[in-house]
């Protein structure tokens, strides 16, 4: 029986104050400012902070957790493998073989083999060297505004400068083109009239930058980091065909859009995409750092004997992770409750959206909605300090939301574990309502 929201002490509690300082004094402040609760524990998607206030959870650690915190059945799972077996290196297991093989299962049939990894920065880079290697060029394209990580390539790769800032130069080769954020058109056009402008303004920066030495493309089904930009529909297919004729690879980052997340299996499923190589991370062990690069047969055999692996890729514990994660995805109906659940907001936010002025766009897949706070709807002024506002509100009432997203830093993101009942994502859909419509006033 779902409990939260029960708040019992002024927020943020005495314990959670104690460990903020420690972690002021003793850690670096480069990790996102989120609001102050310290997480004790979470069960399907409720959290309890260390004070013993109970909030609904908004985030899923940062669309990680898909199955829901802490599983009865993954919990088991892990407990019967801690006393197994935690680490063999390059060495065979059954959990890795098996993994890797339902991995080339349940993605599409072009895709032969699976590289398991640990974080999805490092399927990014995987990806990246793979690429290179395959088509003895160097140039990759990719967006405005796109995240694949913090390490060198997918900084390089990323279209934001937050996180580049000072840590020049990134790697050469690498080309950006916008991607089409509709709500906010770089060439100031409207879908569909625009008949897909975007690609002319990508013929002309191949046509003006490339030394002719592209090797790949990569982007994420809809951008997550950039403020859940969603692409319009047949975009990501034309994209797709592009890469084909231009015989550059087509590499899709379904690190934080895979496994249910966006009400499909996979993102790419919406519109059948068949990319050369997918890089797969956070729900994929729903907990346990896990990330997985599968691509086609033929490009995966370029890679020699030691030429490339890590320590922890596919250790038994996180691989064993992976497949209970897919299991419970399969047999509970998340991907259906994803779609389901996921709707139901996001025709309640569109509703919201009628009445409240400074909620300026609504957008979603599944269980990943993107609410652009704006001051003026007609300016489309993006106003970050409300949306800080928002989410430091709701947090006192008990729904705990990640840090402001998007461009401008003025868009809430929403995803909570995919096994939230509608019931309880209604009661954190009134939390923000009562929120947007107060401080509307
Ligand atoms: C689309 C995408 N790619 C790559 C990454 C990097 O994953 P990790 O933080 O596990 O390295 C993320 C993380 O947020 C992501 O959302």
């Amino acid at each position: 029986m779902e409990k939260a929201p029960f708040i019992k002490t002024k927020l943020p509690g005495p314990k959670s104050i104690e460990f903020i300082e420690y972690s002021e004094k003793y850690e670096p402040r480069s990790m996102s400012e989120q609001v102050p609760i310290v997480w004790k524990r979470a069960f399907g998607a409720e959290i309890e902070d260390v004070d013993g206030n109970l909030f609904i959870d908004f985030t899923s650690g940062v669309l990680v957790t898909n199955i829901g915190h802490c599983h009865p059945k993954y919990v088991e799972e892990m407990k019967k493998q801690a006393e197994e077996l935690y680490n063999c290196y390059d060495f065979v297991t059954p959990w890795r073989t098996l993994l890797a093989k339902k991995l080339v299962e349940i993605t599409p049939d072009n895709l032969g083999k699976a590289f398991i990894l640990t974080t999805g920065s490092e399927t990014i880079e995987a990806a990246i060297k793979l690429a290179r290697r395959y088509k003895s060029g160097y140039e990759i394209i990719s967006f405005y505004g796109a995240f694949h990580g913090r390490t060198y390539g997918g900084m390089s790769v990323g279209g934001k400068m937050n996180v580049k800032k000072g840590f020049g130069p990134t790697i050469p080769g690498t080309i950006h083109v916008s991607f089409p954020y509709c709500y906010r058109c770089a060439y100031d056009k409207t879908f569909p009239d625009c008949e897909y402008w975007c690609f002319q303004a990508l013929d002309w920066a191949v046509e003006t930058q490339s030394t002719g030495e592209i090797a790949a493309m990569i982007t994420e089904p809809y951008q997550g980091g950039a403020g859940s930009i969603i692409p319009p529909p047949g975009y990501l297919k034309k994209l797709e065909n592009w890469c084909k004729e231009h015989n550059v690879l087509f590499i899709l980052d379904e690190v934080q859009s895979s496994f249910g997340r966006t009400g499909y299996m996979f993102a790419l499923e919406r519109e059948n995409l068949r990319p050369n190589l997918l890089c797969l991370g956070k729900g994929i062990g729903s907990g346990v750092p896990l990330s997985a690069l599968v691509g086609e047969t033929e490009i995966m055999n370029v890679l020699e004997p030691g030429s490339m692996s890590s320590t922890y890729g596919g250790n038994p514990l996180s691989a064993r992770a992976g497949i209970v994660a897919i299991d419970i995805i399969e047999k509970e109906n998340l991907v259906q409750n994803s779609a389901k659940v996921g709707e139901h907001m996001l025709n309640r936010f569109k509703e919201i959206q009628k009445k409240c002025k400074i909620l300026g766009d609504v957008r979603g897949q599944g269980l990943v909605l993107g609410l652009e706070i704006v001051s003026d709807k007609k300016t489309k002024e993006p106003s970050s300090a409300l949306t800080k506002k928002i989410i430091n509100e709701c947090y006192q009432k008990g729904l705990v939301l990640i840090a402001p997203i998007g461009f401008y830093g003025n868009v809430i993101r929403i995803a909570p574990p995919l096994v939230i009942s509608q019931e309880l994502a209604d009661k954190g859909v009134d939390i923000l309502e009562d929120v947007l419509m107060k401080i509307d006033k």
